[in-house]
Formats: C-alpha cells, sequence, structure tokens
C-alpha cells in the first residue's frame, strides 16, 4: 500500500500553532528538568578502548570514498521525494559539473529536523521513510545497503525524541541483557548509531561528527567527553575532522551578544584545540536554514545546505560578514599566536576576532542557492498570504466576525443596531466615530484588542518592539474599521446585522491575513527580519539542496553543492525528470 501523499506544512493553521506552542513549551520544560541524552549516555553504553568498526570507512576500489550531507527532510512529499531521488540514484550529474558523474554516497548524514512539525512515529512513517523507501524502488535487499547516520534537530526533540530513537537509533551493540540487534532499514539505507550524536573515521585521516543540541542550542557535558575521548584517543596526529553542527551558529549570533547562540558551538570547535594533537577543523556542515550558503573563516568553510525537504528559507537577509568578539578558542590556531587553551570566561583568555565572510562564486555573486536577487523577488509573494494560509485567514475572519457580533449586541443593548448606527452618521467619518464610540462603552472590545497588540508585540522580531508591536496592531485594527463602517453604509446585503458580520468576517479574513504578509515583506525586503515566518508562509517546495563529497586517493575533500531548482509536483509513480544543477563550484580542502 503507498503511504498517503504528505502536503507542505501549513504554519498559520491556528490548532497547529496551539499544538506547536505546546508542545514546545512541554518539551523545552522537560528537556531542561530531565534531558534524554542522559538517559541515553547511561543507557547506549559505548566502549572507550575503541572505536566500533562499524563507523570505520574504507575507500572504495578506485579509491575515492563518497558521502552525502542532507538536512531539514520529512515536509511535504514532493520535495522530499525528488531529493531523495537523487540521493538513491546510483549517480548524479548536475548541469555545471565537470568531474564526470558523482557518485551515490557510502554513507548519508542528515542534519537534524527529519519530521515536521512535530513527531510521532506515523509522522516519520509518511513524511520521511514513505518518500526515501520509495525513492530507493528496485533495490533489493540483496543490493550493497548505505548507511544512515542522523541528527535531531529541534523538530524532532518535541516529544522528547522518543519516536527518533525508535527509528533512527534501533541498533544495539551486543550486551548482558540484548544479543544486539541491527538498524532499522529504509529504503538502501540502514541506520547505524546507536546514540543520537557520532564520530565517524573516514579515510586519509578524515573523521566526521555528528552533534546533537538538543531543543535550546545545547550540548551536555557527556558529549563534550565522548568527543574529547575521540580526538584524545582514536583520532591521530594531524586529524581532519568535518563537523556537523545543528544550527548556522556563525550566521545565528548576535554580534551584541555572541555568547548566547555561539558559547556551546565554541565549546565544540575547541576540543581539537584543547587536545591539541594538531588536528584540524577542516569544515563545518549544517542545516536548520533551508537554504544553501557558504562562509569562509580563514581556511575554514562554514556551509549550511538544510534543503533537503523542508519549505524554502530566504538567502538576500544574510549579511556578506558577521563579526564578534570572542575568547576562545581561535578558529585556525596556525594562523598567528594561539591564545591559551582555557575555557571562555576563564582568567588567561585572549579575546579575538571572529569573521566570517559570505563566500562568493567565480561571477562575483554569493555563494548561496538561491540567488538573493530570486530569493528578495520571493519575498513578493507574501502579498497574497491570505491565499496561502487560507486557514489563518478563516481564522482572522472568524475573529473579527465575532468581535461584530459583540459590539452589534452591545448596540441592541441601546436600542438599536450596528449597521443602524452606522448608517444613521450624517457622514463616512460620523460612522467611524460612532464605532468608536460603541467599542468603548464596555470594557471587553478594549481588553480583546490589548490581547491582539500583546500578540503583534510578542511577534515582532525588532529592539523597538514596542512601537512596530503597536504599528501593526494599529494596520490590522484600522483598515477592518473602515471597511466595516463602509459596507454597513454601502453595501445592502451589510444593512442587517447578519449581512454586516458576515461581510466583515470575510473582509476581516482578506485584511488580516495581507497585512500579516506585508508586515512580513516590509520586514525582511528592507530589514532582513522574519526571514522564517515570511518564507513559512510560501510553503514552497523548491530550491532543493544537498551536498555530495568525495574523500579522493590523494587525500583531498571535494565538496559539490548539489540544487535542484524546480521540484515537480509527483503525488503518482509518474516520477517527473529532475534537474539538478550544481550550485557553485566544486570546492576543495587539503
Ligand atoms: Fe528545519
Amino acid at each position: 500500500m503507498t503511504a498517503p501523499r504528505a502536503r507542505m506544512t501549513h504554519w498559520y493553521s491556528v490548532p497547529r500553532l496551539i499544538d506547536i506552542g505546546t508542545r514546545v513549551a512541554v518539551s523545552t520544560v522537560f528537556g531542561e528538568f530531565a534531558d534524554r541524552r542522559s538517559v541515553l549516555t547511561a543507557e547506549r553504553h559505548i566502549d572507550p578502548a575503541a572505536i566500533d568498526p562499524s563507523y570505520v570507512y574504507a575507500p572504495d576500489q578506485d579509491g575515492n570514498f563518497w558521502f552525502d550531507f542532507a538536512a531539514d527532510t520529512g515536509d511535504g512529499w514532493d520535495s522530499t521525494y525528488a531529493v531523495a531521488r537523487l540521493l538513491a540514484a546510483d549517480a548524479v550529474d548536475p548541469a555545471g559539473n565537470t568531474d564526470g558523474a558523482l557518485r551515490r554516497g557510502r554513507l548519508l548524514v542528515l542534519g537534524g529536523d527529519e519530521v515536521y512539525p512535530t513527531p510521532s512515529d506515523e509522522r516519520y512513517r509518511v513524511q520521511f521513510v514513505a518518500p526515501f523507501a520509495e525513492a530507493s524502488g528496485g533495490i533489493t535487499p540483496a543490493d550493497p545497503e548505505s548507511d544512515l547516520y542522523v541528527m535531531p534537530g529541534n523538530h524532532d526533540w518535541y516529544d522528547g525524541l522518543s519516536a527518533f530513537l525508535n527509528l533512527f537509533c534501533w541498533r544495539q551493540l551486543p550486551g548482558p541483557w540484548s544479543p544486539g540487534r541491527r538498524g532499522n532499514r529504509i529504503g538502501l539505507w540502514r541506520t547505524q548509531q546507536t546514540r543520537s550524536y557520532f564520530a565517524l573515521k573516514l579515510p586519509q585521516n578524515w573523521w566526521l561528527w555528528g552533534t546533537d543540541i538538543q531543543l535550546t542550542n545545547y550540548i551536555d557535558q557527556a558529549q563534550i567527553d565522548f568527543f574529547e575521548h575521540i580526538a584524545r584517543e582514536w583520532m591521530p596526529e594531524g586529524a581532519r575532522l568535518v563537523l556537523c553542527a545543528g544550527v548556522p551558529d556563525w550566521v545565528y549570533a548576535d554580534p551584541s551578544d555572541p555568547a548566547k547562540t555561539f558559547t556551546h558551538f565554541s565549546f565544540v570547535e575547541g576540543i581539537l584545540h584543547r587536545v591539541r594533537r594538531n588536528q584540524r577543523l577542516a569544515a563545518i556542515l549544517t542545516g536548520d536554514s533551508h537554504h544553501y550558503s557558504r562562509y569562509r573563516e580563514d581556511d575554514r568553510h562554514y556551509i549550511t545546505a538544510g534543503g533537503a525537504g523542508a519549505f524554502l528559507h530566504p538567502t538576500h537577509h544574510l549579511p556578506e560578514q558577521r563579526t564578534f568578539d570572542w575568547d576562545w578558542p581561535r578558529p585556525n590556531p596556525s594562523v598567528g599566536p594561539s591564545p591559551a587553551p582555557s575555557p571562555p570566561g576563564t582568567a588567561g583568555t585572549q579575546p579575538h576576532r571572529r569573521s566570517f565572510t559570505l563566500a562568493h562564486k567565480p561571477d562575483g555573486t554569493p555563494s548561496v542557492f538561491p540567488d538573493q536577487a530570486t530569493s528578495r523577488r520571493l519575498t513578493w509573494l507574501d502579498l497574497a498570504f491570505a491565499a496561502f494560509n487560507w486557514d489563518f485567514a478563516l481564522a482572522t475572519g472568524a475573529f473579527w466576525a465575532l468581535l461584530t457580533w459583540g459590539l452589534d449586541a452591545t448596540a441592541h443593548g441601546t436600542g438599536t443596531s450596528l449597521p443602524s448606527l452606522l448608517i444613521a452618521a450624517a457622514d463616512f467619518w460620523g460612522g467611524v466615530y460612532a464605532y468608536v464610540m460603541l467599542a468603548i462603552v464596555a470594557p471587553w472590545p478594549l481588553l480583546v484588542l490589548l490581547a491582539l497588540f500583546a500578540g503583534f508585540y510578542y511577534l515582532a522580531d525588532f529592539k523597538a518592539r514596542l512601537v512596530v508591536g503597536l504599528l501593526h496592531t494599529c494596520a490590522q485594527i484600522v483598515p477592518v474599521v473602515l471597511a466595516t463602517v463602509a459596507l454597513a453604509r454601502s453595501a445592502p446585503w451589510a444593512h442587517s446585522s447578519f449581512g454586516l458580520i458576515v461581510s466583515v468576517g470575510v473582509a476581516g479574513a482578506l485584511i488580516g491575513g495581507t497585512v500579516l504578509g506585508v508586515y512580513f515583506l516590509i520586514s525582511l525586503n528592507c530589514f532582513g527580519k522574519h526571514w522564517n515566518e515570511a518564507f513559512s508562509a510560501l510553503r514552497s517546495r523548491h530550491y532543493k539542496n544537498f551536498l555530495r563529497l568525495r574523500i579522493d586517493r590523494s587525500g583531498a575533500l571535494t565538496i559539490y553543492p548539489i540544487g535542484l531548482e524546480h521540484v515537480p509536483k509527483d503525488r503518482s509513480a509518474a516520477n517527473p525528470a529532475l534537474s539538478p544543477i550544481l550550485i557553485e563550484p566544486p570546492i576543495q580542502i587539503r
């Protein structure tokens, strides 16, 4: 039986917002009081003597080793399935590639958010397992498997990680209570990890770490100890590391308060520095932002590739450079004198400047996908917010209809009705005056509007939150009040209470959604704010991406960023052709 085809998540559905809000609150509180990772550490014992041979990879016969990184899967069927098809194909040859066919990875690392909006066994089955299994069509159990390693993102954590652990951490090593068990098979991939974080030994002295930052960008001490043990005991001198991080901290960090975001990332990147075995952090891969971008800091590459299925995020808000002072560690000890190897905030630290610069392609445009002009243009679709988010518009309309009903009841208390009151006024502005006077007769309309203001104040992602919240509240209320008066005075069907209530409901739905869309459009295109909200509203399935990586016999790591501009609708077994492109020339690290 084929699995149902999931549609892109409606983020502005009111029941969904309530469900997500509740789960975020509950899981954050429980995550703080009872961190599941502590249980995992005790329950999933790892032998400290030597690395599990399952995590050791050798080159292929031709001396190359291929692996893939993708992040933020499991939203709508079309986008997740399209990326899964590219990942499952024996090889891809994206437009612009001159290196020959790029072979499927021996392992696939998923960088978080494997399902949206909240996890459950069923959601993983429908939104993640089904598209990946179907994309592997024709693969038989006898075919060689690829290994799957999965990092949890915040969306995987909204049930305390239960469903994630069942699916991705099913493998168990033999122990006194169990003969051990193999990981789950998902299409052509088989899960290998036993914890929510992992370390892999790749060929040519390359290593890969995948971290788990839980809900709050927080790395627990047991995880730090785990990675530090690996760097100290298992990784040889001069090893090179690909770090798969939970979020792009280098972009998210607020330069005026970088510690809030950057501290835990810094703890992880500082491990190699503390161990002092001439090991080098060469590349950082992440998702969480659903686009492609590449930053540079000295000779390090910081790549965000969160485009494996989830709705598109913009790229035109990304800063050309993110700079802030940071105590420790220095990103590349080979550049200039090294500061003392002590943790941030302790005596003896030497502040230095962290500077992350957006990389550029040979044509001079930033190394982002989609390109910034396209991203800016797409933001204008927010003008159709009410159409994209019809369920939100309906809820807004219901709100205004109820408010109008309440005002009409108040008018009835004085022996008239709301439409009669507005029609009886001498002119349009007299009608507006009558509306306002009626609204302040009783305290409840003001309390309702105050609650509305509180909502827009909370939403505003600006330093001048009060002003922006106030302006937005006015922008929402004033047009509806004017529309109510205009409808009552000029539309014959709105001369009755019922007619006016329904008419205001319809007008309120259009106005509420559209004003919110305009707010997001202005916020993003003029101030670089609300990039997540402005694009989650659009639920775009297009502009997907993932990374194909190769370690060759010379020991060089080459990263191929692969993009897919157009994602076809694929609700049948038709499998329309896909046209992948190389987002920018391959990135080579030695
Ligand atoms: Fe995500």
